[in-house]
């Protein structure tokens, strides 16, 4: 069976392990050679307890024995492993695998590992044999360690310092995992099975790389020596389940009535850049906010990693694409958003703008793409507003900053700001509207905000959104296209 998916001519057989290998395997059944897995420290009787140690020299009870013999069991089945999983992945035929079942696949594992144990002298109980088959197959098919992390629907990212320290971010929190890697080697393995799976390449003159696994996560890693302590991987999980904007408004990332402000303000195709830190929900933010687009609309979305999953009918999806191993076929946003344009788009959605694009995005927005909305990495309103400056200076574009402001003045009309608060929690701190220009300035008016009013015992921030008490300079449209909003929206809490 195994010869179906074995490669052609390779050197190893899986029958016969390497003298070196046993030898390892056997090495390793010494305590000496398990510190990598970290097990309990051998009971020194130096300093702790002398005079015991010197009146009666340790004699082992019969639970030390029996733990001690465990322990080297351990060791030497992590050392099984670790040459198990090294030998599927030199004697399998990649491309047969992808057309075999999975049920093939793991009958296929399980007998080449029943086969190696065998060979090891190695017996495993039911358990530990299940367990095994499961590792293997995950080092195989997936992201080896991390694949049950992958699997979890509570983890929101993963995040590898290293191959022995691995976090996850559930509810907004940074948690230690006690998964590990067995070293860089193996680590760096699975990264680079990833990438090469994605048609990129990874290693010291090509030390970082970003790409979508095949279910849609954002994958990104950083190998060494660009990464001091060990490879650096992020991953941002795919949510099938995008979060509504009624899900927000249960989770206490906006109120309702900010919820009805900007289902207006979409509706009524303003230009909204959703701006927040790394991690803040800007791309969640943006993907709830079209879901208030007309399903007659054509939209048009542009992204580095497609993330967003609009639910209208009409919608293109872009991806920009990286250049490939020899520095060729980058497409930039940049490309995408100009050929966007000649694609009759009623809206268009860039992800994130943050380069060169902006300009185009600007231009966008102000001749008639109207309703078009993107993020930018910024801290407040004002500080996206300096962003785009920034942006549009870095693009090497000459115009007086007067020129600049008033571009990006009577292109965008609507700054969303999202934050992660120190407790974890995601929040729209601020909904602002950009009204104009006074002299070199900018002008805005914030409609809503978070206002903070205390601290929780556990830590958790105790807080309520409030409206400013400014009527919105877009109420007159507003009401003309049919979103009547109360007046009391606007009232403060
Ligand atoms: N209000 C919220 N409540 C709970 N979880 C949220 C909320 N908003 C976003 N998330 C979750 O937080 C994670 C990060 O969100 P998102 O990808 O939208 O952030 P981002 O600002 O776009 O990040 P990046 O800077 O990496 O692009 C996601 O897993 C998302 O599901
Ligand atoms: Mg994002």
């Amino acid at each position: 069976m195994f010869a179906r998916f074995k490669k052609a001519g390779s050197s190893r057989p899986a029958e016969a392990p390497p003298p070196q290998a046993t030898a390892t395997a056997k090495a390793a059944a010494a305590p000496r050679a398990t510190a990598g897995t970290a097990p309990p420290p051998p009971i020194s009787p130096v300093a702790s307890n002398p005079p015991q140690s010197r009146s009666q020299p340790p004699r082992p009870t019969a639970e030390a024995v029996a733990a001690d013999k465990e322990r080297k069991r351990k060791a030497k089945l992590g050392e099984v492993k670790v040459e198990l999983h090294k030998r599927l992945l030199e004697n399998l035929n990649l491309s047969a695998l992808e057309h075999a079942t999975e049920a093939d696949l793991r009958a296929e594992i399980a007998s080449i590992a029943s086969e190696a144990l065998n060979e090891m002298s190695m017996v495993l109980n039911k358990d530990e044999r299940l367990a095994l088959n499961q590792e293997l197959y995950f080092e195989v098919m997936g992201l080896g360690p991390l694949e049950p992390l992958l699997k979890d629907d509570t983890v929101n990212d993963i995040l590898v310092n290293g191959p022995h320290r691995i976090f996850v971010e559930r509810n907004g929190r940074l948690q230690l995992t006690d998964i590990t890697f067995k070293d860089e080697k193996h680590l760096l393995r699975i990264i680079d099975k990833i990438v090469s799976a994605v048609g990129r390449r990874v290693d010291e003159s090509n030390p970082y790389v970003d790409a979508r696994l095949a279910d849609g996560s954002r994958f990104n890693a950083m190998v060494p020596p660009v990464a001091v302590d060990g490879s650096l991987v992020s991953i941002r999980k795919f949510k099938k389940e995008k979060l509504g904007v009624s899900d927000l408004v249960r989770f206490g990332a906006f109120s309702e009535a900010m919820a009805a402000y900007l289902e207006a303000a979409v509706a009524t195709r303003l230009n909204i850049i959703v701006s927040g830190g790394t991690g803040s929900g800007k791309t969640t933010t943006l993907n709830a906010l079209s879901s208030f687009i007309d399903n007659a609309e054509r939209i048009l979305t542009i992204e580095d990693t497609a993330e967003l999953q609009l639910q209208q009918t009409h919608v293109g999806r872009m991806e920009s694409r990286p250049p490939n191993v020899e520095g060729k076929g980058a497409v930039t946003q940049r490309d995408c958003l100009r050929n966007a344009l000649r694609m009759r788009p009623d809206r268009i959605i860039v992800g994130e703008t943050r380069g060169e694009e902006v300009i185009d995005m600007l231009q966008a927005m102000n001749t008639g793409h109207d309703g078009s909305m993107t993020t930018i990495h910024a801290n407040s309103a004002r500080d996206a507003v300096s962003r785009l400056e920034n942006m549009i200076a870095m693009s090497g574009i000459e115009m007086p900053t007067k020129a600049v402001r008033s571009q990006i003045a009577s292109a965008v009309n609507l700054i969303v700001q999202v934050n992660r608060l120190q407790d974890g929690s995601r929040r729209m701190t601020s909904i602002t509207e950009v009204t104009g220009m006074e002299g070199e300035v900018i002008t805005m008016q914030e409609i809503f905000r978070y206002e903070r009013l205390g601290l929780e015992p556990d830590g958790a921030i105790i807080g309520r959104f409030t409206a400013a008490g400014v009527r919105s300079h877009f109420a007159e449209r507003f009401r003309q296209w049919g979103y009547d909003l109360p007046a009391s929206i606007y009232e403060p809490a």
